[in-house]
């Protein structure tokens, strides 16, 4: 391992990695299926002198993706996919503690943030690992020479499918990737659950608002909305949600939320968060009907779900308030506080996904990176979806972790599902 004085990086003060490392700790006690995969890992090494390039949020439960990508072998580097979103003590702690050069800083602008990728590129990857596409996106477009030694790519979450999906449409993919946001054991439980929790977390933590009896806006009832919704509710806020797809919509009048279109909640919500994975959802029509006060923030991947320009310049001036909070002065006096400049709020104000839920999530991150290894040259430049084996193996490992049991199919019950024949 060499010198973390030899370690190429670009992190904000190596001197808080004794913090980092008790993050990465802290975190590592609750990821039991990821400790694992480590084990494994460290015995069979399945990632034996891989070079992985990963743009993922730089947090605790990230750092022990990256040990355990190490532990098999990999000669990994670490970028981040969200100026906002990295640990700056997990970064130093990465840098000296292990050796993996990392390149991220929490704040840093929009240059700093495609120099750091361009840095994580420079390793000329085999694997690249993605949340977002940023990663997969800036290769193609500005190192496209490097494509040609990447054996696959992964892909954590639903906005970097679709804009992978997109590439592989227009025929630009070229090399395959494996959709780990898709698996059953990432979306339904880190989207849902972990969003919906550290969302809220987000907001309370740079607001101090109190959410019981506000009107609270959902944008967007997919996996990260539904989770939100629940979580809100739950908190005693009235959760009012909006959606452009009649099925979701009718999902949420069934579990009990108000659905109306957003220049309608935008007259009278207090709270409003957006998670569609859609550009413009708040707009300036909504700013011009919202309350004096009304807070905004967005938890999808992008920051381009509120119109921010659109509020700057409707405004006559802006200060902030709080840490991550900018009140908005209109022209006509009322004021709007929009919180982490509209990125992912669970992220920016808060820690992200608690680390059980993310324990699941970086499982098919790390089986995802052996499958590419052992089916290097069989797949095609499209994307895939985790193998349905991996995704009920998460499954049981953390049930396991969870010290739940469950039952199995008897002889007679496997015959009776299998056969046709049988009815009454
Ligand atoms: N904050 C986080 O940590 C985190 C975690 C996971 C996913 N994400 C991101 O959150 C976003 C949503 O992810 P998801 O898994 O819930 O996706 P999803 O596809 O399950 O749900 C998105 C929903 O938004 C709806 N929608 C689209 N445009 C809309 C509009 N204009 N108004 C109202 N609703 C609209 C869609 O109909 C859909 O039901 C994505 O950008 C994803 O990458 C964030």
């Amino acid at each position: 391992m060499p010198a973390a004085s030899e370690v190429r990086c670009d992190v904000k003060n190596i001197g808080l990695a004794d913090m980092g490392r008790n993050r990465i700790d802290w975190a590592n006690q609750s990821m039991k299926v990821l400790q694992l995969i480590r084990q494994e890992f460290s015995r069979t090494k399945p990632l034996k002198g891989i070079r992985m390039s990963a743009c993922l949020h730089v947090t605790s439960e990230t750092a022990n993706l990256a040990i355990t990508l190490r532990e098999g072998g990999a000669d990994v580097v670490l970028c981040a996919s969200n100026p906002l979103s990295t640990q700056d003590d997990v970064a130093a702690c990465l840098v000296r503690d292990y050796s993996i050069p990392v390149f991220a800083i929490k704040g840093e602008d929009n240059d700093t943030y495609y120099q750091h990728m361009n840095a994580a590129l420079d390793h000329n990857p085999q694997i690249t690992m993605d949340d977002g596409a940023d990663l997969v996106t800036t290769l193609l477009t500005k190192h496209q020479a490097k494509a040609e030694n990447v054996i696959g790519g992964t892909e954590e979450t639903t906005t970097g499918v679709i804009r992978l999906r997109a590439m592989a449409k227009q025929g630009v993919l070229r090399y395959p990737v494996i959709a780990v946001n898709d698996a059953m054991t990432k979306h339904m439980f880190d989207n849902r659950y972990g969003t919906g929790q550290s969302t809220i977390d987000g907001v309370v933590r740079c607001t101090n608002v109190l959410l019981a009896g506000s009107k609270f806006i959902v944008a967007g009832y997919g996996w990260c909305g539904r989770g939100l919704a629940m979580r809100a509710r739950g908190m005693g806020a009235d959760v009012i949600v909006t959606e452009i797809d009649p099925t979701r919509a009718l999902e949420a009048v069934m579990d009990g939320f108000r659905v109306m279109p957003m220049h309608e909640a935008a007259k009278i919500g207090d709270v409003f968060v957006t998670v569609t994975g859609n550009k413009n959802v708040i707009a300036r029509q909504h700013f011009e009907v919202m309350k004096d006060g009304a807070i905004i923030s967005n938890s999808g991947h992008f920051n381009v779900e509120i119109d921010i320009p659109a509020l700057d310049s409707m405004s006559v001036s802006k200060r902030t308030t709080r840490e991550f909070v900018e009140e908005f002065s209109l022209k006509d006096g009322r004021k709007i506080n929009l919180l982490g400049e509209g990125r992912l709020i669970n992220l920016a104000a808060a820690e992200g996904h608690p680390a059980s839920v993310m324990d699941m999530s970086f499982a098919n991150q790390a089986l995802a990176a052996e499958y590419l290894v052992k089916n290097r040259g069989k797949l095609e430049k499209r994307v895939y979806p985790v193998p349905e084996d991996q995704d009920r193996r998460v499954a049981k490992l953390k049930l396991e972790s969870m010290a739940v049991n469950i039952d199995k199919l008897t002889p007679q019950q496997e015959e009776y599902l299998a056969s046709w024949s049988e009815g009454t």
